[in-house]
């Protein structure tokens, strides 16, 4: 599939068929493709790429300070889960990680060790660093083992499938780690800013909390939040940072991050009454992160777009935050 255009809500294929778009591009698009404001944000930027460690530009301090707690910038996803994995090292000493079966925290392979997909994991499986200990989603972990630096969990699980934990899951985590003296990474990269209707779910009980996919307004840019005061401090490690990438910080994405950060709040009521009609119509999940069963193929031929989940039976639908009631019920009459 080769996309040609996309604004809104809505695709072209570089074949001319026309899509709704649910998927957001797997929830980067949290105000729409090609948002006026985050096009207009890259057009005034007199600093256009970023310089590793070495400078920081304008708008990136500027992002810096808008974030509700100090961070670790990084350039995706995965790299935030990185971050946050060797903060628990760095401030424990300890590298077990207690992880959860159907999580996805990304490819690289520390961030991929704590995965729970097995075809992910399989052909790496010789390179793949450790100790995880993997327990069942949405249960208490029980005592930690001994060598456990963090536990990593999701807030709301995206891609096995949208599953939601009951209430109390993440204080029945918080009061593990506290046990133990390991650190709570909550992992918001799909659920967070807007997507499960609250800016950065977990932040009551998080240790750090990563951010990612719609932070940057469809360009990569990701963050690792510390929420336990103090703890960026652990990365004190010497006259140059040993965990950097050269386009960290990218202005271009930092300009976008500005404008999401200001623009979603305002759109988080919304989000939780489009959410209920997701509901209604029978997609599980919470806010914007929706799943169901069926077949993302024929969902293409009725003209929309939706993302493939779990073990491949489901569908998901991750749609921009802009979304509108017409495209709500146009999606739902297509799909049937
Ligand atoms: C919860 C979660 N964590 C981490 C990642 C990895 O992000 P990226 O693909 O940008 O590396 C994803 C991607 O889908 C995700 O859903």
């Amino acid at each position: 599939m080769i996309w040609a255009r996309a604004e809104g809500c809505r695709v072209t294929l570089a074949d001319g068929r026309e899509l709704l778009d649910l998927t957001g591009g797997f929830g980067v698009a949290a105000l729409g493709h090609r948002n006026p404001r985050i096009l207009e944000a890259w057009r005034e930027q007199e600093v256009v790429h970023a310089l590793g460690d070495l400078a920081d530009a304008e708008v990136t301090v500027l992002l810096r300070e808008a974030l509700p707690r100090p961070a670790k910038l990084g350039v995706t996803g995965e790299d935030a889960v990185e971050i946050a994995l060797r903060t628990a090292l760095l401030a424990t000493g300890r590298s077990g990680i207690v992880a959860f079966e159907g999580a996805y925290h990304g490819t690289g392979l520390l961030a991929l060790a704590a995965t729970g997909f097995e075809r992910f994991r399989e052909p790496f499986a010789a390179w793949l660093p450790g100790p995880v200990h993997r327990r069942p989603y949405g249960e208490d972990p029980g005592p930690l083992p001994e060598d456990a630096a963090c536990v990593i969990v999701e807030p709301v699980q995206g891609r096995s499938g949208s599953r939601v934990p009951p209430d109390g899951f993440l204080e029945v985590l918080r009061r593990r780690c506290d046990e133990a003296g390991a650190l709570l990474v909550v992992d918001s990269i799909y659920a967070g800013l807007g997507r499960v209707g609250e800016m950065w779910p977990g932040e009551e009980v998080a240790d750090v909390l990563c951010v990612g996919k719609a932070l940057g307004g469809g360009l990569p840019i990701s963050a690792a939040l510390f929420y336990r005061d103090g703890l960026e401090d652990v990365w004190q490690l010497g006259p140059e940072d040993v965990y950097t990438h050269t386009h960290v910080g990218n202005p271009l994405a930092c300009a976008a991050a500005r404008i999401v950060l200001e623009e979603v709040p305002k759109l988080l009521d919304r989000v939780r009454t489009v959410g209920e009609r997701f509901e209604h119509a029978g997609w599980w999940g919470r806010g914007l992160l929706r799943a169901r069963d069926g077949d993302w193929e024929d969902a293409l031929a009725c003209g929309v777009l939706v993302v493939p989940a779990g073990d491949g039976s489901l569908i998901q639908a991750t749609p921009p935050l802009t979304i509108t009631d017409a495209e709500l019920e146009e999606a739902f009459e297509k799909l049937g």
